[in-house]
């Protein structure tokens, strides 16, 4: 097998049209040559949610562009390319097959090999696209469609700790949000108008806390908002709610956090390990410092993609690639777009687990 794979990755799971050309370098990491990420956020703000039909005809618009860029800012030409790796779920169908089907064609008019890649899999590896991790670590991957613990233990091999069993955070993130009249997706502005409140203000509950194990539950809390919300009217009280709500969702985590890490060294026979916050919601600066704290606490070395890593990209979609590609895990030309496709395939089916949206 040739060495240094370069792989393009090409990512339209949701409402992200992305691609990326990755080299694995002579350390075993990745170089990033390109990533160009195009958002959809303007086509679908005035419905204050994902449309998929919209977000379809979008990445249909733009997928060649993208792509055109991508190749052109990594100053390669197609020949370089060694792969072609396309996320294939989970996400919307409408959205996947737009980039999976451009992979195909693509990987069949220039004879190169295909790998489907799952969505989650690109955020479980993409700490490693830039730091050395050796298996397994414990994973986070908190987004707009999961909240998750997982223990990575391979390419493909995944065993989920917890999970959410009602929302994602991201989506709790995003729905408080649109209570206090911010436009979607209202994750980022809510931790900057925490920035100017009093995180004590408002008492909110944290659901199933107490309850054993790592699963997590953000309804109640959502609701308890949405009450809130109703009665205020002043911009302080607005940080205030927001402060309180971020501060809340920061000691779910950091309680469950522990109960997973406890597990991790229960089931690895280890005291220390790796620790990886993933996905949009790990952008979040005061999550990431409290995470960062405790995993020093619990000796887990805290290891956490930079921003542009943490949301939706293709780079991570590339990275995957080139790791399957080294096991020869490579798929046919009729692999289809998958809904819901979760990582740890044995774990019993809870909503939040393996389905985007
Ligand atoms: O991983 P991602 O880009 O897309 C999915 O795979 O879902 O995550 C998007 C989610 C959105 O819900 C967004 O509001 C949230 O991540 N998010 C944040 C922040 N930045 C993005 N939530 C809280 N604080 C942030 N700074
Ligand atoms: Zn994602």
């Amino acid at each position: 097998m040739k060495k240094n794979l370069t792989f393009l990755g090409i990512e339209t799971s949701c409402d992200e049209t992305a691609a990326s050309i990755v080299r694995e370098n002579t350390e075993g990491l990745g170089d990033i040559l390109s990533n160009v990420v195009s958002s959809q956020v303007d086509e679908h703000k005035e419905f204050g949610g994902v449309v998929p039909e919209l977000a379809a005809r979008a990445h249909i618009e733009k997928i060649d562009l993208i792509i055109n860029e991508a190749i052109k800012k990594s100053k390669l030409n197609l020949n370089d390319i060694d792969g072609i790796a396309a996320t294939a779920g989970p996400g919307l169908i409408v959205c996947l097959t737009v980039g999976l089907g451009t992979a195909k064609a693509m990987a069949s008019s220039l004879n190169k090999p295909l790998i489907a890649v799952n969505h989650l899999e690109g955020h479980a590896l993409s700490p490693k696209i830039i730091n050395k991790i050796s298996y397994p670590y414990l994973l986070l991957l908190i987004s707009g469609g999961h909240t998750q613990f997982l223990e990575v233990k391979g390419v493909g091999k995944y065993k989920r700790l917890g999970t959410t069993i009602d929302d994602a955070l991201g989506e709790a993130f995003d729905k408080t949000a649109k209570m206090l009249g911010i436009e979607f997706p209202g994750g980022p502005k809510i931790e900057s108008y925490a920035k100017m409140g009093d995180e004590n203000y408002f008492k909110l509950p944290k659901p199933i806390i107490n309850k054993g194990g790592c699963n997590l539950s953000f309804a109640g809390l959502k609701t308890a908002v949405l009450k809130i919300s109703k009665n205020i009217n002043s911009e302080k009280d607005k940080f205030n709610l927001a402060a309180s709500f971020q501060k809340t969702v920061e000691d779910i985590l950091c309680e469950k956090t522990k109960v997973a890490m406890k597990m991790f060294r229960e089931n690895n026979n280890i005291l220390n390990s790796t620790f990886v916050i993933a996905g949009g919601v790990a952008s979040n600066e005061r999550i990431r410092n409290k995470l960062k704290n405790l995993s020093l606490n619990q000796n887990f070395n805290p290891i956490f993609p930079p921003i542009n890593l943490c949301s939706d990209n293709a780079a991570m979609i590339a990275w995957v690639g080139i790791e399957k590609m080294k096991l020869n895990l490579i798929n046919k030309l009729d692999f289809p777009a998958k809904a819901r496709w979760p990582l740890d395939e044995k774990a019993p089916f809870l909503k939040g687990a393996g389905v985007k949206l």
